[in-house]
């Protein structure tokens, strides 16, 4: 189990967001140790996505997630340009996202941000966030539920 924190102590404005903070060189840094430290610790995981021959998360893809975050922590919209709207359920619904794949992505995405030293009110304000997100994103409900989560 990891830990999924809901609060953040720090609110971003758009003065102070968590893109000017980290900047984009940071960013993508993180989605590279994002991707790496999934590989190396998640095989699971990393087999839902689309592997090269290799079987690596492929450039493509690792380019997409980092414009996407640049754009979601408050930098330019060049994601919303390339992809549209983001529709983060409906393009994760090929994914069955249960609590050990959500578990899963919060930890390699914690281990990303140990490995490029995210810390202080940035980290406690993304752990919240990462950990809420992929929570919303759960399509697969627990054995004892009976019913998929909608959301
Ligand atoms: C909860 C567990 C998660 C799993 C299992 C998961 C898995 C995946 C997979 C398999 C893809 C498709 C990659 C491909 O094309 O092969 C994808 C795309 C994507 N994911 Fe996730 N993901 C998760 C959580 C998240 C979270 C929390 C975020 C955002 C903070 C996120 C953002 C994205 C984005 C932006 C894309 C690309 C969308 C596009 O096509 O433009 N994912 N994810």
């Amino acid at each position: 189990m990891v830990t999924l924190r809901t609060d953040t102590g720090w609110v971003p404005s758009p003065e102070d967001t968590p893109y000017l903070r980290l900047g984009e060189p940071k960013i993508r840094a993180l989605v590279e140790a994002f991707y790496d430290a999934m590989q190396a610790h998640e095989p699971e995981l990393t087999r839902t996505h689309r592997l090269d021959e290799h079987g690596h998360i492929p450039r493509e893809f690792r380019d997409t997630f980092a414009l996407f975050l640049i754009f979601w922590l408050g930098g330019p919209q060049g994601y919303l340009e390339a992809r549209g709207h983001p529709r983060l359920r409906m393009r994760h619904a090929r994914v069955p996202v249960d609590e050990a794949m959500r578990d899963a992505w919060v930890r390699s995405m914690q281990r990303a941000m140990d490995a490029t030293g995210i810390d202080g009110e940035v980290r406690g304000y993304l752990d919240a966030r990462f950990a809420d997100v992929a929570n919303f994103l759960r399509n697969v409900a627990p054995p004892d539920s009976g019913a998929v989560k909608k959301g």
